[in-house]
């Protein structure tokens, strides 16, 4: 077990390398098991998450490695269609390898996927998708046993929410389909669109990724590629809230820009001052955080959820109250006890709404982290509080942020990561 402890008060100063995006190279890493050959992944990060992406691909016949930030997947000796519990439980995303599978060999066994406690998170938009392109799906206990008895066809499927899993898992599926299959009300994230371009230099037919129609051509030749995954968009978030809390100047480079046209207005509303060039974005922290009137998740290119929490902790010193509502998930709120731990007056209204009196200052506590996105909230917290924090269960923060504790470090945090009994 280890924990991250952060002494507050120290201003940023200086420059962090953004990461490659968690959100997208899982999805990607999925896909490389639907192809046939050798995907070579660039800016792939270093995340558990990604590990455990890597041990289904191992499992099911595929070989991977790791060279520094590239993974290589050679997916031609990939044998399996049956992932077992303890490799699906590991991760969310897991679910993915589900529709990748199904495109492969026509047939998969899983169970329900893990990942953070965020809410009920159910996977019926996947499998429904799944039956309407003739997937016959029996749930023994817990295990779904897919089949596509007469093959999987394309066919028009409209989503009740712009789900992000639930259009991938349909992107990777309709590979192996019989014809066009067409995704309305898909999700427009930029991880949809770096899906959709992996799989186009695989061979596969899409069009449209990135808006809210997405066609897929069934059956195309697919084969390996080389491909760079995108930056991070969240974890760039979470270090401009890094930055506000801790007061200073720091530059993010590797950026792009346009992902974080969502969150950018909420900053700036904070009062960060935020100068944008083609892949490097530099964040002055104001001298006392105004409030946020009212802000609300919403699928891309609306607020994100994922950095809901980071801002959340922001906000808990600023000047006003100010108001966030939660749209996308039930449970995402977690991270708020733990802030009242350290001063912060936040009171959660329906389990949706969270109003935030600003106060003058938070103190240094020991806290726990519940899920990716809370855990760094915490960190953003503690980087603006008087005296020392102790972030427990730290492994939800290295599920999908690579080395924070270092890259703050590196940023004039005083911040360190030890090992606990
Ligand atoms: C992805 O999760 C991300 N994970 C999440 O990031 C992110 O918070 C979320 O999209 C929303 O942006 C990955 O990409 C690996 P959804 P996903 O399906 O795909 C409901 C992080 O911290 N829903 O878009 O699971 C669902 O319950 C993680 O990096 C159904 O009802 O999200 C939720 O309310 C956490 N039925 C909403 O849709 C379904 O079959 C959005 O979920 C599927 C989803």
């Amino acid at each position: 077990m280890e924990n991250i402890i952060i002494s507050g008060m120290n201003p940023l100063n200086g420059s962090v390398e953004l990461q490659g995006s968690k959100n997208s190279a899982l999805p990607i890493l999925a896909a490389a098991a639907a192809v046939d050959g050798i995907s070579i992944i660039h800016n792939c990060p270093d995340l558990s998450d990604v590990d455990a992406a890597m041990k289904i691909l191992d499992f099911i016949g595929c070989k991977t490695k790791r060279e520094g930030h590239t993974v290589i997947v050679d997916s031609s000796g990939a044998n399996a269609s049956r992932i077992p519990e303890r490799l699906m439980k590991e991760m969310r995303s897991s679910i993915l390898f589900l529709g990748a599978l199904l495109a492969r060999f026509g047939c998969g066994c899983v169970s329900a996927p893990g990942g953070c406690e965020i809410g009920l998170r159910p996977i019926d938009l996947h499998l429904s998708a799944f039956r309407s392109m003739g997937a016959v799906i029996e749930d023994n206990g817990g295990l779904l046993e897919c089949s596509a008895p007469l093959g999987l066809k394309g066919a028009a499927l409209s989503l009740a929410f712009p789900s992000v899993g639930a259009t991938e898992n349909i992107m990777l599926a309709s590979l192996g389909a019989d014809g066009e299959t067409v995704i309305t009300n898909a999700a427009r994230e930029p991880e949809i669109i770096d899906l959709a371009r992996f799989l186009s230099s695989c061979g596969a037919e899409i069009i449209g990724a990135g808006e809210s129609v997405i066609r897929i051509k069934g059956k195309a030749k697919l084969h390996g590629c080389e491909h760079r995954i995108i930056p991070d968009r969240i974890v760039a978030s979470t270090y401009i809230a890094c930055a506000a809390s801790a007061g200073g100047k720091i530059a993010v480079k590797g950026v792009d820009c346009a992902h974080l046209s969502p969150v950018i207005p909420a900053f700036e509303a904070a009062g960060c001052i935020i100068h944008q060039s083609e892949k490097e974005l530099t964040v002055k922290a104001p001298k006392k955080i105004s409030r946020i009137k009212s802000l609300r998740t919403m699928p891309y290119p609306g607020f994100p959820t994922d950095s809901q929490a980071i801002v959340t902790a922001m906000l808990a010193r600023s000047e006003g109250t100010s108001v966030i509502i939660e749209k996308i998930f039930e449970n995402r709120f977690r991270h708020v006890p733990e802030l009242i731990k350290m001063g912060a007056d936040i009171r959660v209204e329906d389990g949706c709404v969270a109003v935030i009196e600003g106060v003058e200052r938070l103190s240094g506590a020991r806290v726990g982290a519940c899920d990716l996105r809370g855990g760094c909230a915490l960190a953003v917290a503690a980087l603006g509080a008087e005296g020392e924090t102790v972030i427990e269960n730290i492994h939800h923060i290295d599920r999908g942020c690579e080395s924070l504790e270092s890259r703050l470090r590196e940023l004039g945090a005083d911040a360190k990561r030890i090992k606990t009994n």
